[in-house]
């Protein structure tokens, strides 16, 4: 099957962490991608369409994918020129939307934009109007310095998000990841079916959640009876089978062998206990075990408070970084997303 261009659209609020996890999602999809330059809210890739297809099925901080038909950068003004130009198959039943982000059109703009575009398609391509059961959907993508016009193909996990939304899930605690964030560490993290996962401070289980749902067989550590007893009530309600929950400390991690880990350790926010320098101690202490139970060539993900050394601390410990993405989450607290490889 011969290669074609595509855009994926990011959710927002979530900087360069939604392409990284892309890209953890098409490696572990063991596609044959090249990327391309892409904006503040797309990624642009060239790729297969199966591979693409099943790489935006698990992601989860981007929302569609579409097969890309007309890319350029500066104002959407200059639309009119290319879609002229466009080849496209004739017949069949459509309709166009416009997905415009940080209010780069007036709003009173969209439906004239979408109306306009949709007539030159009908009468250059010979297609019928139709909303509610159309053969195929053109998404126009506007942003201040881009536009992107593409035939809609899938959306990404993010949808059936809904479902495990932590407060609904039987157990809930205020150290939970929120579930999009847990499956972008999987991703980042390359899990793949059959994989051995490891979450060494797995809390209520949400990171193994995810995992499991990608077809890893999982082991979640912690050291909290209480936690390990919400994970499993959590992995049961969601019909996860293939799990292991062990009651262990991470500094001191026991014989578990693993091809992928990911995990959010505590950050100090909810325990005033545990300092800085305590924080410190944890993570250098599970690092060093890390190295001795996770492969070569093996992937590690993690999340932690902006402002921790942790990089240095994998380096040293036989593990090349991969992808580094900061995500804010108020004026005190901004996230840092690592990717890392095991490599020697
Ligand atoms: C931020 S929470 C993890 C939340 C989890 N990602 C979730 O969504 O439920 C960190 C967890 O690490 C556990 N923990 C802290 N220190 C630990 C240690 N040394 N060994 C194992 N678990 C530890 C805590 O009990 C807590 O459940």
């Amino acid at each position: 099957m011969s290669a074609k261009d595509f855009f994926v659209v990011h959710a927002g609020k979530y900087g360069s962490l939604p392409k990284s996890e892309l890209v953890g999602s098409l490696e572990a999809t063991e596609s044959n991608f090249s990327l391309k330059p892409g904006t503040k809210y797309l990624s642009r890739f060239t790729c297969e369409l199966n591979k693409a297809k099943e790489s935006i099925q698990r992601v989860a901080i981007s929302h569609f994918l579409c097969e890309e038909l007309i890319f350029q950068r500066g104002s959407v003004s200059n639309l009119f020129s290319f879609l002229h130009k466009l080849n496209l198959n004739e017949g069949g039943s459509f309709y166009v939307r416009v997905n415009r982000v940080e209010r780069a059109i007036p709003p009173e703009e969209v439906s004239l934009l979408e109306r306009k575009v949709g007539s030159i398609l009908s009468e250059k391509f010979m297609k019928k109007t139709n909303f509610e059961n159309p053969e195929e959907i053109f998404i126009l993508h506007i942003e201040n310095d881009a536009y992107a016009l593409g035939k809609f193909l899938k959306y990404s996990e993010r949808k059936n998000l809904k479902e495990r939304q932590n407060k609904i899930k039987p157990k809930f605690h205020a150290s939970m990841l929120p579930p999009d964030l847990s499956r972008a560490l999987v991703n980042l993290a390359r899990v793949k079916k059959d994989d051995i996962f490891l979450d060494p401070f797995c809390g209520m289980g949400g990171i193994l959640l995810e995992a499991e749902l990608i077809g890893a067989r999982v082991v979640g550590l912690d050291f909290k009876e209480k936690m390990l007893r919400g994970a499993k009530e959590n992995l049961v309600f969601y019909g996860a089978l293939n799990y292991d929950l062990i009651r262990g400390d991470s500094r001191f991690l026991p014989v578990v062998k693993a091809t992928k880990v990911a995990t959010d350790p505590p950050y100090g926010r909810l325990s005033p206990k545990l300092k800085k320098e305590s924080l410190v101690n944890l993570y250098t202490r599970f690092i060093a075990n890390l190295s001795g139970i996770i492969k070569k060539g093996g992937y590690f993900a993690m999340v932690y408070p902006k402002g921790l050394e942790v990089k240095t601390l994998l380096n040293e410990n036989g593990f090349h970084i991969v992808s580094e993405d900061e995500v804010i989450v108020h004026d005190k607290l901004t996230r840092v997303f690592l990717a890392s490889r095991k490599v020697s």
